[in-house]
């Protein structure tokens, strides 16, 4: 039988849609294809294009009807926009993370810290409705790009939770560093919020993803957040906040450090750190305290590799491990970071579901539970840490 080939367009031409690029080009089921390249920014796709060899569009309806699948690799603002015109067009769409959320009201004054979180909450719901709704009226879908997913510590513990009907009683994640390097990042009007939704949302969606993993292994029904309860602050923006020059600290309207409690709706608990203020690396790490066993989830730095450089600039052309602040001392270089991160992982099974309908396990569902429990979150923030409710998907 004839070997498959599945026809992609990238979306956005920024670190993103690099990773992706790298992760198809590591995909095994099926012969990926990368016909095309659009982004609102037009020098950006030129150079994404001409260093590919892939052809650049300029219009997303060009490249929507020219393939089988899009990665929406922009701005969360605008991941909804995108992912519905193409499921419109029975073209799935490889979502990245968050999968949506709140935007502002278009208006000059706007500002994520001030403005109503019932609003905002009301309207990302309405958002996740809406893609959800087209995914429905589509015989495509939504491949939500969570890739701690798909990272093999997760999913080596997903096995171990299933073999052993293991029950989970508390989850701790945290995703930490010294800044996004995203321009956009840091205006809510681009990003839907900070570290919460920014980073927050990887560990939040693996820990949802375990306790669904654990529920339909012990009692064939997922288990799902119940209720939230979070606290929020703007480290750098303090008035105090001496700057030293080791961590971004532009950020106009969004949180740098969040920490979110999580019930679920057995009554166990995840707590989620996430935060902009990290020295030292990425910090992504997620715990499992079980009944029968616990797990950590190292998933950066990862210890597979320890090395001592006396002197930083020896290593001046060497790529060390992703926001290092110097590569100078001991340092965990990645081997393959790409690969504990989980990005080729994703790619393999959004491609075997496009391909062969394989079933998904970063779908909608579990993206738009993500959403929700987030701005569940920033609702408890604004009412000063009170617990609030969770709608599931
Ligand atoms: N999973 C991960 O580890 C990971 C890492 C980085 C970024 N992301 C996510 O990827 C997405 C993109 O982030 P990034 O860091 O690549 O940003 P970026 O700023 O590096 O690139 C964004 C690209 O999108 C284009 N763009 C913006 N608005 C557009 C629109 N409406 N239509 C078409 N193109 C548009 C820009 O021209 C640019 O090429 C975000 O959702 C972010 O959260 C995920």
């Amino acid at each position: 039988m004839a070997r498959k080939t599945v026809r992609t367009g990238m979306v956005g031409a920024g670190f993103a849609a690099n990773l992706h690029y790298e992760a198809l080009m590591r995909v095994h089921c099926v012969d990926v294809d990368v016909a095309g390249v659009y982004a609102i920014d037009a020098d950006m796709a030129e150079t994404y294009g001409r260093q590919r060899g892939v052809k650049v569009y300029g219009s997303l309806e060009g490249l929507i009807d020219d393939v089988d699948v899009i990665h929406v690799l922009v701005p969360p603002v605008a991941h909804e926009q995108i992912a519905v015109a193409a499921l419109a067009r029975d073209t799935f769409a490889v979502v990245e993370k968050p999968l949506t959320g709140y935007f502002g009201d278009g208006s000059e004054g706007f500002s994520g810290r001030t403005f109503s979180k019932e609003k905002m909450r009301e309207e990302a719901l309405s958002s996740i409705d809406r893609m959800i709704a087209a995914e429905r009226g589509s015989k495509a879908c939504i491949c939500y790009a969570e890739n701690w997913v798909y990272a093999p510590a997760i999913q080596k513990e997903r096995e171990i939770i299933e073999k052993t009907a293991a029950q989970i009683l508390w989850i701790h994640g945290e995703e930490a560093h010294s800044g996004s390097h995203a321009a956009t990042y840091g205006f809510w009007k681009f990003s839907g919020g900070g570290s919460l939704i920014g980073k927050g949302c990887h560990p939040l969606t693996a820990a949802l993803y375990l306790k669904r993993v654990e529920g339909r292994t012990r009692s064939g029904r997922p288990i799902k957040p119940a209720s939230v309860t979070a606290r929020c602050h703007a480290l750098t923006n303090l008035a105090a906040f001496e700057d030293k020059g080791h961590l971004r600290s532009d950020y106009t309207d969004v949180e740098d450090f969040s920490m979110t409690h999580v019930t679920f709706d057995d009554g166990t608990v995840a707590t989620i750190f996430a935060s902009e203020i990290i020295m030292g690396g990425i910090h992504n790490q997620l715990e499992v305290a079980a009944n029968n066993h616990r797990t950590i989830c190292n998933i950066n730095p990862n210890t597979g590799m320890c090395t001592y450089n006396p002197v930083d600039e020896y290593f001046s052309d060497i790529y060390v491990v992703e926001k290092t602040g110097t590569k100078q001392g001991w340092s965990n270089p990645a081997p393959d970071e790409d690969h504990f991160t989980g990005y080729p992982h994703e790619m393999e099974a959004f491609y075997r579901t496009i391909a062969f309908g394989d079933p998904l396990e970063g779908d909608s569902g579990l993206a738009g539970d993500a959403i929700s429990t987030i701005y569940s979150a920033y609702l408890s923030d604004e009412r000063g840490g009170a617990e609030v409710d969770v709608k599931t998907y």
